[in-house]
């Protein structure tokens, strides 16, 4: 081999087959790149519409997400007369971490929400008979929740939320559950910004159907090609002028649906008489915070979902008694965030947990005291007490409870004597003079007993409300992934996802394990809701091509 060809060849080798590499790879990524923007717009007359089934929060953020990414069309079928859920009702925020409404000076720069989430899932990620496969699946879900909850958050003030207020609630290191500094509790802002946004925005192509109930899911060869839906309209013929004498017949009509379904219906707390008695038989006599509503997990199992956790059921520690209606099954929330911006729980004038601990653990001490019958009900007797500092940074929920009477003012000396000596031990506390026996640490924005020096002043008003246990959320639901594809395997074995069929919200099981952390369930409507939305889209596009 001569000299000349020998220096030829090292030359092609060293310098311009990597450069032809290199040039190669950034005309593909270049040319893919175009098709992903191309495909976004490129809707054809086949294109089917993405199909979402319930109109709470990981419905919305599913449709909106699935406009955003150029889905032809999306129609959002909701058996309710309004949309909303249960995630209208949310009152305490939405975790996420870290934010730029985080006090990062005060608190450290938050990179504790993994493992915060983590420790809470409890038995259902720990125990030593959990296999790696599964270990390492919840895991992977916990971080797509917890790694992208500061978009999640941007997402929402993006679209003109505020979330400027920021709490720390039970089992979390770190205050990161945010919400509006105005009156609207932070389920109702997040809500109704989406819907204005979704018709703002998207009127051409985003239709909200209320009244419609899914009944079936559609599939083919194992792939979900749509629904069922039904809805009913009332006719009242008029044969007299006496209103009430005419006869009004009801008439449910069947329809069907083609395209890719995100399927957002929530949990089943408010299904007493359904899934919770069959699941947690032993809870039927608690009661619930969730609108009353049968589940909706048994169209999934039909199309092949498997479900997981769904014996995990969480039990808020504080539903609100009214005393005019102490045995109300269904009751206001007493939210978390009054115990994060400083509320004590107390028992005949005591206290008897770190209020900040996580939901499970608050809930388990307060039902080893000794319970009530109320109303066919299983009911406790404690009290929440919120000091001036609480009650002022909580003052938008705090003025409502009042108003529906559900918390009362009085003043500190006329307290009996056990609680005005507890409110003075805990004070001690929160000067940082003695430890607390309950391993408290976060007081939130307390300062009865601060200023004065050494114990509550007399004459500050306190807010005090009655609160029990109350079936609050479901950690079980389908099985499903990273990318909110719902699973036809059990959580661990090789994946089967089921084609066409996406999955986020309540809804889900495996992300929270044994206990949910307060905050994070808007946040995994937002976060998988979002995801689901934009694949549902390109499967709709997809499909489009195909014609
Ligand atoms: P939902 O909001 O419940 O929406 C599901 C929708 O699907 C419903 O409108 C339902 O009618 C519809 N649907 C059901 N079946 C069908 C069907 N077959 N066909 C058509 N439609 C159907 N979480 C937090 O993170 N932070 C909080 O501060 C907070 N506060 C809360 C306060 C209260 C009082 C309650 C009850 C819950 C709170 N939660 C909170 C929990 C959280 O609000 C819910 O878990 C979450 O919003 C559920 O959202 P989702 O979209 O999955 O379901
Ligand atoms: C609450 O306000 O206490 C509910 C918060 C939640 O369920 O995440």
């Amino acid at each position: 081999m001569t000299r000349r060809r020998i220096l030829s060849i090292v030359f092609l080798s060293i310098v311009l087959i990597p450069i032809t590499a290199i040039l190669y790879h950034r005309l593909v990524a270049a040319i893919s790149s175009l098709g992903k923007s191309s495909i976004a717009h490129m809707a054809t007359p086949s294109s089917p519409p993405v199909i979402v089934v319930g109109a709470g929060l990981a419905g919305l953020s599913a449709a909106y997400s699935a406009l955003q990414a150029g889905a032809p069309a999306v129609r959002l079928l909701e058996r309710a007369p309004k949309p909303g859920g249960n995630s209208i009702k949310a009152s305490s925020g939405i975790n996420g971490a870290p934010t730029r409404f985080q006090n990062a000076a005060k608190h450290g720069v938050d990179e504790s929400f993994w493992d915060d989430t983590v420790r809470s899932a409890g038995t259902r990620l720990h125990a030593s008979s959990v296999a790696e496969a599964v270990r390492s699946h919840r895991q992977g879900l916990i971080s797509t929740l917890t790694g992208r909850s500061a978009s999640a958050i941007d997402f929402l003030v993006d679209l003109g939320v505020d979330l400027s207020v920021v709490a720390q609630l039970g089992g979390h290191s770190k205050p990161r559950t945010h919400r509006g500094a105005g009156k609207t509790p932070p389920g109702a802002a997040i809500i109704t910004t989406l819907l204005n946004k979704l018709k703002e925005q998207h009127a051409d192509r985003f239709e909200l159907l209320t009244g419609a109930e899914v009944t079936k899911l559609i599939t083919e060869e194992e792939r979900v090609t749509g629904v069922e839906y039904r809805t009913t309209t009332a006719t009242t013929t008029t044969t007299t002028t006496d209103a009430a004498a005419n006869a009004t017949t009801t008439t449910t009509t069947t329809h069907t649906l083609h395209g890719p379904v995100v399927f957002t219906t929530g949990g089943f707390g408010g299904d007493t008489h359904g899934l919770l008695a069959k699941y947690r038989p032993d809870l039927a006599g608690l009661p619930s915070t969730n609108d009353p509503r049968p589940g909706a997990h048994s169209l999934l199992s039909a199309a092949g979902a498997r479900l997981v956790d769904m014996e995990s059921v969480q039990i808020h520690p504080t539903g609100f008694v009214d005393p005019a209606s102490p045995g109300a099954r269904v009751k206001f929330l007493a939210a978390e965030l009054l115990r994060g911006e400083g509320g004590v729980l107390l028992h005949k004038g005591k206290r008897f947990v770190n209020e900040l601990e996580t939901r499970e653990r608050v809930s388990e001490e307060v039902m080893k005291l000794p319970s009530l019958e109320e109303g066919g009900l299983r009911q406790w007797d404690v009290q929440m007490v919120l000091d001036p500092g609480a009650a002022e940074a909580a003052a938008g929920h705090v003025g409502f409870y009042l108003w529906k009477g559900l918390l009362r003012k009085t003043k500190v000396k006329d307290l009996d004597e056990t609680t005005r000596q507890t409110l003075l031990e805990y004070a001690a506390v929160v000067r940082g003079e003695t430890k607390d026996p309950f391993g408290r640490v976060a007081f939130g924005r307390w300062k009865l007993g601060l200023e004065g020096g050494t114990g509550p002043e007399e004459d500050a008003e306190v807010c005090i409300g009655r609160v029990t246990p109350i079936v609050h959320f479901t950690m079980g639901g389908a099985v499903f992934n990273e990318r909110a594809q719902v699973l036809a395997s059990e959580m661990g074995d090789e994946e089967k996802p089921i084609p066409g069929l996406w999955a986020a919200g309540e809804i889900t099981g495996g992300i929270h394990g044994d206990n949910r952390l307060g905050g994070s369930s808007l946040l995994e409507c937002v976060v998988f809701g979002r995801i689901a939305g934009e694949q549902a889209a390109n499967a709709a596009l997809e499909r489009g091509k195909l014609g």
